[in-house]
């Protein structure tokens, strides 16, 4: 697996690949990899013949700068793991690499970003699509992989490929779980002891409210109002949101659930580290 730091580089060696008619698969990523990147990288890896993933904690995405300053840096564990799950070339900038100069175009998503992370990580999806712009550029992938566990990221990423014309595929890949249910994240390294023990308890509120939502008797009102009842009993978790949501337009659900796709969201501070998951429910 080759090391590239710098644009120029990346640019160079998918050009090639791309000249040679191998197909490109991209798979970003802000490092602190677990299972759930490994297997992004894998997917890529059996669907293309060369697999680029990127390694950049992206200082125009976090909107609390204490969350970037704490965001777990382990390049060399990371590349260590990288190789051996299929990845061809890693992309590790450095931030001025980046952004050599501050970037001043803004996106907007209108109602897309007005809801759950958008509304709440004011600035976030400006800073996630700059940067995912930018890499789609460099690398000009054929397909690029994202996860499910970030639901609306994958909408906005979504959007900002049929806006600007991206001439490849988005793989959304589903939410890869711990044994006992949490969502796979890099931020769980940083949960004590006692807070990783009730994280789990974040999917089975979610699951719960899937599973009122199925029976098609409650409203959404009252699901939110059944986990928001769940979760008050967890010492030391305090709720963000939550929301449900048309999975298709992720505009809030509230009085009535006709059986359209649908995602519970959640957001969640838990010992001083914010979690997020979602389940989605899929339409009669
Ligand atoms: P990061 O949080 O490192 O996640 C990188 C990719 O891995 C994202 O597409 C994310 O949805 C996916 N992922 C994370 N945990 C997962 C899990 N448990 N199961 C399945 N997929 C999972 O998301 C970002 O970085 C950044 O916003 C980025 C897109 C790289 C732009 O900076």
């Amino acid at each position: 697996m080759e090391i590239l730091t710098t644009a120029a580089a990346l640019q160079a060696h998918t050009e090639n690949w791309r000249r040679a008619g191998q197909h490109i698969g991209l798979v970003p990523t802000m490092g602190a990899l677990h299972e759930g990147h490994l297997q992004l990288v894998r997917a890529a890896a059996t669907e293309c013949d060369v697999v680029v993933a990127s390694i950049f904690v992206n200082p125009t995405q976090f909107n609390n700068p204490d969350d970037f300053r704490l965001y777990p840096r382990l390049p060399e564990a990371d590349a260590a793991l990288l190789a051996p799950a299929g990845c061809t070339a890693l992309f590790l900038p450095s931030v001025s690499e980046m952004y050599p100069r501050p970037t001043v175009v803004q996106f907007g998503f209108g109602a897309l970003e007005r809801v759950m992370e958008g509304e709440h990580r004011p600035g976030h999806f400006n800073g996630v699509a700059t940067v995912v712009s930018k890499l789609f550029h460099l690398s000009r992938p054929h397909r690029a992989y994202f996860g499910q566990k970030d639901f609306q990221q994958v909408a906005i990423v979504r959007q900002l490929i049929s806006d600007l014309t991206f001439d490849l595929e988005l793989v959304a890949f589903p939410t890869v779980r711990e044994p006992d249910g949490l969502a796979m994240s890099s931020r769980n390294r940083r949960l004590s002891p006692e807070a990783r023990a009730l994280a789990p308890r974040l999917y089975q509120s979610l699951q719960a409210a899937a599973e009122l939502l199925r029976g098609g008797h409650t409203a959404p009102a009252a699901v939110q109002a059944a986990v928001r009842e769940q979760l008050a009993a967890v010492p030391g978790l305090e709720l963000e949101y939550i929301t449900v949501a048309d999975a298709h337009t992720l505009q809030p659900l509230t009085d009535t659930y006709a059986g359209c796709p649908a995602v519970v969201c959640l957001a969640a501070h838990l010992g001083g580290v914010r979690l997020i998951d979602n389940v989605v429910v899929e339409g009669k």
